[in-house]
């Protein structure tokens, strides 16, 4: 992430990709198209990985500044998400796989999604650029350059 973008534009694109991914795989549900399954399994990796970034890296500094409530409602809804997805893969794991029950669960967490990040963009994402130090500014910009989330991590909400 070069300093010129920025931590909050870096992660509200990562937002925009996350949702247009989603929102790609259930367009080709609701038209009888293949799907791709790999694809919408590294959008989910990303979207853990996005939330355990926000969770472990970019939350605690802005919490510890003062903004107790809106990271409270931002964990929690992470947990529904995190539900979500993992509804998802199990319906896609079954054998017989029903798509109407898949583009509902799809539409639901891209409903969650929208309702999420239009808090937490304009809510929370403003204080990476005066909550944090300049080295957990610079932590968050590694792990968004080549992090990778533990395997076993789970979200807060989400255990
Ligand atoms: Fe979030
Ligand atoms: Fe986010």
């Amino acid at each position: 992430v070069s300093a010129a973008i920025g931590l909050a534009d870096a992660l509200t694109n990562e937002h925009q990709e996350i949702d247009a991914q989603i929102a790609a795989f259930a367009h080709a549900l609701s038209e009888d198209r293949v799907v791709d399954v790999g694809a919408l399994s590294r959008t989910f990796v990303a979207l853990r990985r996005h939330i355990y970034l926000e969770e472990e890296l970019l939350f605690p500094p802005i919490r510890r500044a003062g903004l107790l409530m809106p990271i409270l409602v931002m964990n929690k809804e992470h947990g529904e998400i995190w539900r979500l997805m993992d509804a998802v893969e199990d319906r896609l794991r079954s054998p017989a796989m029903d798509a109407d029950a898949l583009r509902s669960l799809c539409r639901e967490l891209m409903a969650r999604l929208d309702q999420h990040n239009a808090k937490e963009e304009p809510i929370v994402y403003p204080h990476t650029a005066i909550d944090l130090t300049t080295a957990e500014a610079a932590g968050v910009a590694e792990f968004l350059d080549a992090g990778r989330m533990p395997a076993d991590w789970i979200c807060e909400h989400g255990r």
